[in-house]
């Protein structure tokens, strides 16, 4: 029976930066589906709020929150103890915090080598320590999935006419970061299958925030779509690439950008 093939029942699923604006919404379509969803995240006071949030519209206790610095080893082991002692494993991780410095969106003729390193550490570092330890307890119970967040910049090349008139710019390291982390994905992917893990990455467009008026004006002329991704839009791929509606697939980038890439 096909049916059920997105069902999520008894996976405990943790989402990193689950308290923010694309990580909620994660949680929400996670739970809805079934999931027993943690969000890791460092900010422990939205991490409470947002929890009690979703388990007040699902109606039951289905999102719980467990401090988490995906940039230190140590954190990562405490959370990864505290979740196992609740819940017993962790079937899938959702990579998708943003850590980032307060330098982050300098031009890139004025980024610093030291902010440029910090940013990079973080980021694509974190990505990589909680996978590495998280899949080790994976590759231990011979099963789980990968779900990393990446960006259409991890593909493209930005252009850069869509922030004219704004203070807005695409970061150096960001292409960098995501750039890596899509890579990351394909390098999880075969060195994990033999583990019975899968790992895949999803792109997502921009996502309306309530940018300035012009650059949400250009942006949406260059979208086959028309428009700019709102949260809801990337939370069905994530629930397919978390499900056995997925199982062959393994090492893929989904774009989710409402056609940007495709002209
Ligand atoms: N917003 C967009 O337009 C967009 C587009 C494409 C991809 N993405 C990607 O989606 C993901 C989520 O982005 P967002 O816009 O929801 O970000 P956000 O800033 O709204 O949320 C980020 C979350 O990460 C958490 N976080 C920061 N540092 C952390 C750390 N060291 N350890 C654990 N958690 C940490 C924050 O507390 C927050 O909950 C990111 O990977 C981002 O690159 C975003």
């Amino acid at each position: 029976m096909y049916k059920n093939l997105m069902e999520l029942k008894d996976r405990v699923i943790v989402v990193t930066g689950g308290t923010g604006l694309l990580g909620k919404e994660f949680c929400r379509g996670l739970a809805e589906f079934g999931a027993e969803v943690i969000i890791g995240s460092t900010n422990k006071e939205n991490g409470k709020l947002v929890s009690e949030e979703l388990n007040a519209y699902l109606n039951e206790d289905k999102v719980s929150f467990n401090i988490l610095d995906i940039t230190s080893e140590k954190s990562i082991d405490e959370f990864i103890l505290k979740t196992e002692e609740e819940f017993g494993k962790i079937d899938v991780l959702v990579n998708n915090a943003y850590p980032r410095n307060k330098k982050y969106g300098t031009k890139f003729e004025k980024v610093e080598f030291d902010s440029y390193s910090e940013n990079v550490i973080s980021h694509m570092g974190g990505y990589f320590l909680v996978t590495q330890k998280i899949s080790k307890r994976m590759m231990e119970r011979k099963y789980g999935v990968i779900a990393n967040i990446a960006s259409i910049y991890g593909v493209l090349g930005p252009n850069f006419s869509v922030y004219e008139g704004t203070e807005m710019t695409m970061p150096v390291e960001y292409s960098m970061i995501k750039g890596g982390i899509i890579n990351y994905t394909r390098y999880l992917s075969t060195y994990l299958a033999p583990y019975n893990i899968r790992a895949n990455c999803i792109s997502p467009g921009g996502i309306f925030n309530h940018q300035p008026s012009e650059f949400v004006e250009k942006y949406n002329d260059k979208v086959p779509l028309g428009r700019m991704a709102d949260p809801s839009d990337i939370v069905g791929t994530l629930v397919f690439l978390s499900s056995d509606a997925s199982e062959y697939i393994t090492g893929q980038n989904i774009m989710v950008d409402g056609g940007l890439s495709v002209w």
